[in-house]
């Protein structure tokens, strides 16, 4: 969603923030635009439609002249995708330039105050209002109208600020905002991703915290404009890790990555065969006074909660709940201290997903995050962190994202499960054997699966593809269709194999695409008999099946194989082909992989 860029230096801005910008692409957006000054005036691009069309326009930045800028990609909420809603949006009086990230809630309000003293507004967004704000709280210190201004804001927002004369100053309320630590120059940025090509020095800012950039220094300042010490924090990821390297799609270059993903977010864990977290310290009274756990996430971070559901149940016998984060928030969660919120998020942004935590943290909740971005908000607000170390992920549909949160919540119930007493030695040893096997498993399952581009040509024109399996089955069936619907906008659903007589199986026809996953052993035959139900109203089945149990070949028209792993273990391998089976099926339908229309990477908005 929406991303911000700022910059102050001795060198031409435009160029830096345009390439800033592109950085941020991939967070989903559907405008652009840049102000700078240069010290009298503040020039201004902005355009419907992607970074490269800003680049079009201004020549790469060279005809936007200044040292000092911001940028912006906007994802619309209030007022439609157009030139004129871009950021940034200037004050009347021409001396401040705005971009934002978030949404200001009392906008309306604020509005017709602003309406009524005169001001005039050019554009529908929300974000307008805060330009104007700052306009008629100047009176000849640009701080103090700053300070004004956020005090008059509700909502959420990251603010990147320009004046005309060059001072620079970021703003951040509960929407992500870093700032970057140069040699005589320095940045702000909504992630990392836009930061790394110059620095990896960075700053972590507050919820109520601004800052001011200049060339050569950063002051960031409470709410009350009282300068604070901050500390320095050095980012882990290089700049190689978010780019291409050869690979066609971001989604593609992610999903090879997995194996090795897996190894770095799980080995560090081990240590003489036992797993230690970093940081989720429980005394055994703790532990054992847990006696619910609730997950709550959105999007794949919930469904890889929904593998971790079964897992825990299965290996810790304690009772777990998973909980679409936008509904848990309003649902007065019923919660006290012997409930374990787990909140998993790749980007640690999620709006709806901080919302849920927050409300289950102020009723007593422990929490623990599985989170991926470094010092992201959810990371701070949590217990306990415990990181997957996947790297940037750029591709708005996840794919390592997901399978690290799941090699964490696998990792997560063997380490309680042990701790609980509920797991002899030889047990505890063989997975924690099978996890130390699992890259290579990962690779086997890429290798496995090299027709799949096949299948996705002879495939990719079914307008609506099914999805069954039973127990862990069905929670990558979930992931798996939402692979499909989100890169190659076909319908695409996942149901519990053992419900669709009761309802889906209606919808069945000659030629419907059942995807049948049949990893999960114990229910085998159960699964099979769902094959044999769909066939017999004339689906074809693509049935995903373990390499070494071929009685599937027989009823499948189409198969995939994944390579037998402890059955825990599984899934990781298992959405692996459905990724790829996603990705090609979108690659036939000309789709825009890494960037799916209307979708965002972070949805740092509710
Ligand atoms: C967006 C992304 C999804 C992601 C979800 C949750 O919808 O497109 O890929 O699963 O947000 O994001 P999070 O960063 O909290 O995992």
């Amino acid at each position: 969603m929406c991303g911000i860029v700022g910059f102050s230096g001795t060198r031409e801005a435009a160029a830096v923030l345009i390439d800033g910008l592109r950085r941020l692409e991939y967070r989903g957006y559907d405008s652009a635009g840049i102000a700078v000054a240069d010290g009298e005036n503040i020039n201004v691009a902005k355009v419907k439609g992607y970074v490269k069309n800003l680049a079009e326009l201004t020549h790469d930045g060279a005809d936007i002249k200044g040292t000092v800028g911001v940028g912006h990609t906007r994802w619309a909420t209030h007022g439609a995708p157009n030139d004129i809603n871009a950021h940034p949006h200037m004050s009347s009086d021409g001396r401040f330039a705005v971009v934002h990230n978030g949404i200001i809630e009392n906008y309306a309000l604020l509005r017709q105050e602003l309406t009524k003293k005169g001001y005039k507004f050019a554009s529908d967004t929300d974000t307008e209002v805060v330009a104007h704000l700052l306009e008629m709280y100047y009176d000849g210190d640009a701080k103090r109208a700053v300070m004004k201004t956020a005090s008059r804001l509700e909502g959420s927002y990251s603010l990147g600020v320009i004046c005309r004369d060059g001072r620079l100053f970021a703003m951040r309320e509960q929407s992500p905002l870093i700032l970057g630590l140069g040699v005589g120059e320095n940045y702000f940025a909504s992630d990392v991703a836009a930061l790394v090509p110059h620095t990896k020095n960075v700053i972590y800012l507050e919820d109520g915290e601004f800052a001011e950039l200049t060339p050569d220094s950063i002051t960031v300042y409470d709410v009350r404009g009282r300068a604070v010490d901050k500390p320095v924090s050095r980012v882990t990821w290089d700049v190689e890790a978010a780019e291409k390297g050869g690979y066609e799609h971001f989604m593609l270059k992610e999903i090879m990555e997995q194996p090795a993903c897996f190894k770095a977010t799980v080995e560090p864990r081990i240590k003489d065969g036992r797993i230690e977290f970093e940081s989720f310290e429980l005394s055994d009274e703790e532990l054992h006074g847990i006696n619910r756990i609730i997950i709550t996430a959105c999007g794949s971070a919930g469904y890889a909660g929904q593998v971790g559901r079964y897992v825990i149940e299965e290996l810790c016998r304690i009772p777990v709940a998973v909980e679409l984060a936008s509904e848990l928030r309003y649902r007065g969660p019923i919660i006290d201290g012997h409930t374990l919120l787990i909140v998993i998020s790749q980007s640690g942004e999620t709006a709806d997903t901080i919302a849920a935590m927050r409300e289950c943290k102020q009723r007593g909740a422990r929490t623990l995050a599985i989170v991926n971005v470094v010092g992201s908000t959810i990371a701070k607000l949590a217990d306990h962190v415990i990181y997957t170390w996947a790297g940037p992920e750029i591709a708005v549909a996840t794919t390592k994202g997901y399978t690290t949160q799941v090699a964490v919540l696998d990792m997560l119930a063997i380490y309680l499960a042990d701790r609980l007493g509920l797991m002899d030695k030889e047990r505890y040893d063989k997975l924690i054997e099978a996890l130390h096997d699992m890259p290579g498993k990962l690779q086997r399952a890429i290798d496995l699966n090299r027709n799949i581009k096949k299948l996705a040509k002879r495939l990719c024109g079914h307008n609506d593809i099914y999805f069954i399996g039973r127990n862990l089955d069905y929670a990558v069936c979930m992931e798996g269709a939402l692979k499909l619907k989100e890169i190659s906008y076909i319908f695409a659903e996942a149901y519990a194999a053992g419900e669709l007589k009761h309802g889906t199986i209606a919808l069945i026809e000659q030629g419907s695409l059942v995807v049948t996953l049949a990893c999960y052993e114990p229910l085998f035959e159960k699964t099979m008999s769902n094959i044999e139900e769909v066939k017999a109203r004339g689906a074809q089945v693509l049935a995903v099946s373990l390499e070494d149990n071929r009685q599937i070949l027989k009823k499948a028209d189409d198969f995939i194989l994944v390579p037998r792993t402890e059955p825990i273990l599984n899934p990781i391998a298992e959405v692996i082909p459905l990724q790829l089976f996603a990705y090609y099926v979108a690659k036939e339908r000309g789709c825009d992989i890494d960037k799916p229309k209307n979708l965002a990477k972070s949805v740092t908005v509710e």
